[in-house]
């Protein structure tokens, strides 16, 4: 299997596949910095954070498997290893024991802010690419973290 049994360019798809494995990288250190953040949620807060984290990692999960094997689709493997998650990855590990509540708040939210700077360069990648199936998907992930953006942003007073 490969692109062109789809009809899309092996070529033209490269950078969009190449993209596909970093966004999946970046996506795997941000599914266990909400599992972190779920598991070492402390104060007021808990049952609420304790709550929306799991909610996140839940869809950061299916997420995942939809990246991956949108990679796989277009005819390649996608990265397996956590060696090459942290390798790849923009998005750094945190250590979330005895982090604040808000602190991890705002590190959810420069996680979403990173992950949809990738995700507009996937959009203009997949328009290059005539790739609108990899489009659709990117798409439906960003607007998902946009609104999440708002909720957690709304959450901690922000403007
Ligand atoms: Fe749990």
């Amino acid at each position: 299997m490969d692109a062109k049994e789809i009809s899309l360019s092996e070529i033209e798809v490269k950078p969009v596949v190449d993209m596909l494995n970093d966004y999946l990288a970046n996506y795997h250190i941000h599914y266990q910095k909400l599992r972190g953040c779920h598991w070492n949620i402390k104060g007021q807060n808990f049952f609420t954070l304790h709550a929306k984290f799991e909610e996140l990692y839940t869809s950061a999960q299916q997420t995942i498997d939809e990246i991956a094997e949108r990679v796989l689709t277009l005819g390649k493997p996608p990265h397996s290893r956590f060696a090459d998650y942290i390798k790849e990855s923009a998005i750094q590990e945190i250590d979330t024991i005895g982090m604040n509540d808000l602190d991890m708040v705002d590190a959810i939210l420069d996680d979403m802010a990173k992950l949809i700077e990738i995700e507009r360069l996937l959009l203009e990648a997949t328009d290059q690419a005539s790739d609108d199936g990899t489009n659709d998907m990117v798409n439906r992930f960003m607007q998902f973290k946009e609104k999440n953006t708002w909720m957690l942003r709304s959450f901690a007073g922000k403007k």
